[in-house]
């Protein structure tokens, strides 16, 4: 059964998808409109009418205020109703829930809770870093986004099921270290290959010619967000003593994992680079490459999601070496949905 994490902040959109226009997205089941204040701000509200539901996605902006495209109840951006028609007296329960919003790293944020939020939300700075170049999607998945977030803790998957894109054999093959800061709640999973096959995905776009040193160093922040620290040089180069890498290239996979509904999930994923900056064949072919990637693991999942769906629970899944971050993974969100 999915397990929703509550009292934590969520990517709801990127700040390029919301504008003047109301815009409606489903978050851990509960339906919010947003849209940006003339200000610049970005506004979340409860996406029904108090009047009889309709959508408040589907109304009108007025200025900063909605007007229900129904029989024009009209909402200011604390969510207070300011007009109701037919009638002076506002009715004093008139109101939809205002939801908190950060807006950081080319992300929106919303704060799904029962009070006002209790801490800030991750942060992923490369995504707004000018010294990056960044190329990004969201792909919707029919699947419970516990299934993203085994999926991503887990990636000898690469080797399986992106073989000829991000996976070659040595991720499989190398064995990986996992740590868990419990006060902080973080996982990290780790797995440095020495020598190793460059994939196209990295051969196409730093240009490097035969085989490679190549970390991945997963750091997830549970609930949401999940950063891929991915580092490539020819093979053997090394960062310098003093801290430096201007041999490596650095790549950050972000993904935020939002859950939509109990079987359902926003899989919003970004790629930041520090080289070929201002290459745009570059950034075409890594948002194309990473686009089918992600497909190829929605794909997946979704036939995960229906065998799960469909069968009988008990079933006994057996974990092996390889399992221990998405385990890790498991037991802090399970600690985090019960308090
Ligand atoms: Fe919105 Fe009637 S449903 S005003």
């Amino acid at each position: 059964m999915t397990t929703f994490v509550r009292n934590q902040w969520y990517v709801a959109a990127y700040g390029h998808e919301i504008g003047r226009e109301l815009f409606g997205r489903t978050i851990l089941g509960e339906s919010i409109v947003f849209y940006r204040a003339e200000s610049g701000e970005v506004v979340a509200l409860a996406d029904r009418c108090v009047h009889r539901r309709f959508p408040l996605s589907e109304s009108r902006l007025d200025g900063d205020t909605i007007v229900c495209g129904y029989h024009g109840f009209t909402y200011d951006r604390a969510g207070t109703c300011v007009f109701v028609p037919g009638q002076k007296r506002i009715p004093r329960t008139a109101r939809v829930k205002a939801y908190d919003v950060v807006e950081q790293d080319s992300f929106v944020w919303v704060w799904i809770g029962d009070g006002p939020p209790e801490v800030s939300p991750p942060r992923a700075p490369w995504l707004a870093d000018p010294a990056y170049t960044t190329v990004c999607g969201m792909e919707p998945l029919a699947a419970r986004y516990e299934l993203l977030v085994d999926n991503l803790l887990d990636l000898s998957h690469e080797t399986y099921l992106h073989g000829g894109y991000i996976g070659t054999p040595e991720v499989a093959e190398t064995p990986i270290t996992t740590e868990v800061d419990e006060d902080a709640g973080v996982i990290y999973v780790s797995r440095r290959m020495a020598d190793a096959a460059c994939p196209p995905f990295y051969a196409k776009s730093t240009g490097i010619e035969g085989r490679i040193t190549r970390w991945q160093d997963i750091e997830y922040h549970p609930p949401c967000l999940y950063l891929l620290h991915s580092r490539i040089a020819p093979a053997g180069v090394l960062p310098r003593e003093d801290g430096t890498d201007p041999d490596g290239f650095h790549v950050e996979v972000v993904y935020a994992i939002t859950p939509e509904t109990e079987h359902s999930t926003h899989d919003f994923w970004a790629v930041a680079r520090d080289f070929a900056l201002e290459d745009q064949g570059v950034s075409d072919f890594l948002a194309e490459n990473n686009r089918t990637v992600v497909l190829q693991d929605v794909v997946a999942l979704n036939v995960l999601e229906q065998v799960i769906a469909t069968e009988p629970a008990g079933y006994q899944e057996l974990s092996i070496n390889i399992d221990t971050g998405g385990l890790a993974a498991r037991r802090i969100l399970k600690r985090m949905a019960a308090t």
